[in-house]
């Protein structure tokens, strides 16, 4: 069986919003797609990684014409017990963020209470423990995060273990395995982005498509199957991704896991923060072809095709088992609502204070939550984030996930009116945040913290910021 739709309900797709920037081809020559170079370690043991992020200031050709001024990191990473010196070398405050990664908060996570000041560092040091997956870096420091992931503070890292490195997959980063990061940005005179004057509370969009850095980028096939590894990094904007032909193509993972099994699909929505994985098979295709990814009727990538070797390879039907620990009988059903449109987004009525604990939760016991949409139709889809943990999408509106959610997720989209219960447990203690990942709504207050509660070490404090200054 093949999916032919995009799962969601139309009516709450971002191009029914009043404030919908449409995406526009670029009509500057095409060029080829950026590959993030891998950051290399400053210092490999047996045991441990060193690695070195600095978030910088620059300048990247995008158009033809004057360079874009742009900030960003160092680039992807791997595996071990990792060590990251931080370093801030911008004109304002920052955090670096780990999304995706289960590891204590809320220093190591990264979320608003681990500020680097300019010309500042910090050292964290977390190990990983969690399947393979890709996640991502960006700036979380609140509520300036909309503006800080804008100016380009976001990068890709990939997560390996020995499971996922025993199945047939193509892994040979930049050749058969690509990141593709969505974003979208909004070019002013000179080349420039400017925020500010793009900013709107429900999420700022431009309407030129930027995938790894690129605009209008192209691909070079050089094997018959290549995945994608893709990541809406846009501040609000859906991206609702097919083939020139209706190319068929498989996904394998979402946000945290491979999925359980592969599914076949010719159309696959993506909303802001998720990653979906997918292996597409250019084996019908001869060299000198093209092959076109879209969004709706824009291009995104063109796939160049050239000559490459037959693969004989099959994805397997079995990928991933899905861990599902059964929900602690004395833990009720906890409710989340993700209120309100523009200035007045808030969750479960209130809107988000860096200094209060809004909830809290035993370290590894586990719990159903209820995530609801209280929009009513045809509100924006809001895709909900939780730090520090990998959930299990169990229900929507009492039906089954899509099948393209039952691995584990940090981010699932809730349509309007719609309840997804999740299922949520812990295995690091600290403070963690959980918010709309449309990045105005989560500085806008649709944002709460909770709190993960050794049962060994129940009183533990700590510190957290009551506001942060740029
Ligand atoms: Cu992508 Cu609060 O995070
Ligand atoms: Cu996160
Ligand atoms: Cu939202």
């Amino acid at each position: 069986e093949v999916i032919n739709n995009y799962f969601y309900d139309e009516a709450a797709y971002d191009y029914h919003d009043a404030g919908y920037v449409p995406l526009e081809e670029p009509q500057t020559k095409q060029r080829p797609l950026n590959i993030p170079d891998l950051l290399k370690p400053d210092k490999e043991t047996a045991t441990d990684m060193y690695y070195t992020i600095v978030a910088q200031t620059g300048e990247v050709q995008l158009l033809p014409g004057k360079k874009t001024k742009t900030w960003g990191y160092n680039g992807p990473l791997l595996g071990k017990t990792i060590h990251v010196h931080l370093v801030n070398h911008l004109p304002e405050v920052t955090t670096f963020h780990w999304h995706g990664l289960a590891i204590p908060g809320p220093i190591e996570d990264g979320g608003c209470h681990a500020p680097v000041y300019p010309g500042e560092s910090r050292d964290v040091t977390f190990k990983i423990n969690q399947p393979a997956a890709f996640v991502w870096l960006h700036a979380h420091p609140c509520p300036s995060t909309g503006e800080q992931v804008w100016h380009g503070l976001a990068g890709g890292a990939i997560v390996q273990d020995e499971h996922e490195a025993a199945l047939p997959l193509p892994r040979n980063y930049g050749v058969d395995d690509i990141p593709i990061i969505l974003q979208d940005r909004r070019f002013h005179e000179d080349n420039q982005w400017d925020y500010r004057a793009d900013y709107d509370p429900d999420g700022v969009a431009g309407p030129t498509p930027m995938i790894n850095g690129t605009i209008n980028p192209y691909f070079d096939v050089t094997t018959q199957k290549v995945r994608l590894r893709f990541l809406d990094g846009a501040n609000r904007r859906e991206f609702r991704l097919h083939f020139s032909d209706d190319l068929e193509f498989t996904q394998i993972a979402g946000d945290l896991s491979l999925l359980p099994h592969p599914v076949k699909m010719t159309k696959l929505l993506i909303t802001c923060a998720e990653r979906q994985e997918i292996v597409v098979d250019f084996g019908k295709y001869q060299p000198g072809d093209v092959v076109t990814l879209y969004s709706d009727d824009v291009p995104l990538v063109r796939f160049r095709i050239h000559e490459f070797q037959p693969d004989h390879t099959t994805i397997p039907q079995d990928l991933f088992e899905t861990p599902d620990p059964a929900a602690d009988p004395d833990l009720p059903v906890h409710h989340v609502t993700l209120d309100g449109m523009d200035e007045a987004v808030a969750m479960n009525g209130k809107k988000f204070k860096m200094d209060r604990i809004d909830y809290k939760m035993p370290l590894h016991k586990v719990q159903i939550w209820d995530i609801e949409n209280t929009n009513p139709a045809p509100g924006m889809i809001h895709p909900y984030h939780m730090h520090g943990t990998a959930f299990e999408v169990i229900s929507r509106n009492g039906h089954a996930p899509y099948p393209n959610e039952l691995g584990l997720k940090d981010t699932v989209a809730v349509n309007p009116g719609e309840h997804v219960r999740i299922k949520v447990w812990f295995n690091v203690v600290g403070v963690f945040m959980y918010h709309c990942h449309i990045i105005e709504h989560e500085d806008g207050g649709m944002m709460a913290q909770l709190q993960v509660v050794d049962p060994a070490d129940p009183n533990k404090k700590y510190h957290l910021m009551d506001h942060m200054t740029l």
